[in-house]
Parts: structure tokens; C-alpha cells; sequence
């Protein structure tokens, strides 16, 4: 589905990420896990388009997206949850879930039923549904974390790239977030995931890779990568 072959990105005269190889299969959930600075926004910023790669391949599908704009490759149905809180403060929550699914307007993706897939959205966050007429910009952090999410999953995508969706949630919703990526998964959605909660990532993934500067070090099978001693060392806190 997406396959990222010596990928090579920064910024400016700064390179962050040096020749890495991912593979995202079909219907799977794949996790990026990595220090603070390892490079894992990056890694998704280069796949959206957001920053330029400087060398490698990247391909969704049979596409090869790579120097594509970022509204391009959400047409072509690469949807993303970015890190922090990117919501549309002045529009309503229910617009802004809409707004995700834009370019299935534009006739690029198949339309299906928007107003169906709002509903639903709202029944996976029902936060978001009880606060649907109020301006995003009013609503909590976690609340406009969620509303990322919820309207990356709008697109009715192929592939969803989360970063750090859990990302200053309270411990509850923490448990929440998992839960509907997990349900997501059981629906056949194809993930790649970046979380701080390195065991949880690894508990609902089939694959995992380790980012250290830039460079992949490690990466398997998500139940032998959790045990792993050096990836637990570093990312487990030795606890799982
Ligand atoms: N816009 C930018 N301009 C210059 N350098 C940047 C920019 N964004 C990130 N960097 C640098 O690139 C490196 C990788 O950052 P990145 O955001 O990809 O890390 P990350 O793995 O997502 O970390 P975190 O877990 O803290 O989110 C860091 O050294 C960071 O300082
Ligand atoms: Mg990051």
C-alpha cells in the first residue's frame, strides 16, 4: 500500500532522515518508534508532501508520490493526522470534519455518503458530537486532537498516518484513542502510527520499525519487537 525505499529528507542544508525503508502493507498497522528528534514527523511530513524528499522513492500504491503536493496525495487517498493540534479554529467542529472529506468532492475520491460517515465519525468521538456547533478553536487541546483524527478518518482514506494521536490526551481518553484505532484496524484501515506510547503502538500494530537519528535500526514483527531486549531497554521503559 505505501512503500518508502532510501528516503532522504530535512530541512534546509539539515538533513534529518538518511536512506530510511518502510513498508506499510494493506490493511495493516504499522508503527514508527523513536526518540524526540528521531525524526518521525519528518518521516510523515515527507510522505504528505509537506516537505520535499531529496532522494529515494516513495509509492502508494502504484503511484509514486514523492515531490507530489500534499493536496495531490490526499486525493490520492493518504490522509493525515498531524502532530499537534491542526484544526481550522474559526469553523465549527462539524465543518471541520466535512472539510475532510473535501476531496471526495472534487470527484478524485469516491464520494460515498458524507453525511452518513459524519455520523459516524461522531459516533466513534462522542465528544466531538456533543460538541459539533462549537468553534474548534474553543475546543479543549485533547478535544482538537480528536477532532484531527476524526477528520483525517473523513477522507474515507486507504492509508491514515497518525502522529501521535494520544498527544496531551488525559490517561482516559489515552485508552479511548487505542481503542478506536484498534476498531479501525478490525475494519480493515491501513495505519502507519507514531505514538509516545511505545507499548501501546506495539500492542495494536503488526509491524514496527525503530527510528534512531534518522536512520531505521531495527524493525519486525510487533510481538518480537516488544520483546526485543535492546527496543525494550530503550522504549519500554523495561517494564513489558
Ligand atoms: N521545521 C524545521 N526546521 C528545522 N529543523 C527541524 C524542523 N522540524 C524538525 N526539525 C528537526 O528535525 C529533527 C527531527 O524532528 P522530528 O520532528 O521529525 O522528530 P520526531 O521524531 O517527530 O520527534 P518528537 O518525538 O519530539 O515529535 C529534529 O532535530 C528537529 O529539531
Ligand atoms: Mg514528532
Amino acid at each position: 500500500m505505501l512503500s518508502i525505499k532510501h528516503l532522504e529528507a530535512g530541512y534546509g542544508k539539515v538533513k534529518v532522515l538518511h536512506g530510511i525503508s518502510i513498508d506499510v502493507p494493506k490493511g495493516q498497522v504499522v508503527t514508527l518508534i523513536g526518540s524526540n528528534g528521531a525524526g518521525k514527523t519528518t518521516t510523515m511530513r515527507a510522505v504528505t508532501g509537506m516537505i520535499k524528499p531529496t532522494a529515494g522513492d516513495i509509492t502508494l500504491g502504484t503511484t509514486k508520490i514523492d515531490g507530489f503536493d500534499s493536496y495531490k496525495i490526499a486525493r490520492l487517498g493518504l490522509a493525515h493526522s498531524p502532530e499537534g493540534r491542526r484544526v481550522f479554529s474559526t469553523m465549527s467542529v462539524s465543518d471541520n470534519l466535512v472539510l475532510g472529506a473535501f476531496p471526495r468532492m472534487t470527484g478524485s475520491r469516491p464520494k460515498g455518503d458524507v453525511k452518513n460517515d459524519l455520523e459516524r465519525a461522531m459516533e466513534l468521538f462522542p465528544r466531538l458530537k456533543e460538541r459539533r456547533n462549537q468553534l474548534a478553536g474553543t475546543l479543549s487541546g485533547g478535544e482538537q486532537q480528536m477532532l484531527a483524527m476524526a477528520r483525517a478518518i473523513m477522507l474515507n482514506p486507504e492509508i491514515i498516518l497518525l502522529d501521535e494521536p494520544s498527544m496531551g490526551l488525559a490517561p482516559i481518553l489515552v485508552d479511548e484513542v487505542f481503542r478506536i484505532i484498534a476498531r479501525l484496524k478490525s475494519e480493515g484501515v491501513t495505519m502507519l502510527l507514531v505514538e509516545q506510547f511505545a507499548a501501546a503502538a506495539l500492542n495494536v500494530a503488526d509491524y514496527g520499525y525503530v527510528l534512531e537519528n534518522g536512520r531505521i535500526t531495527a524493525h519486525g514483527a510487533a510481538d518480537k519487537l516488544m520483546n526485543d531486549p535492546a527496543v525494550k531497554a530503550a522504549y519500554l521503559g523495561g517494564s513489558h
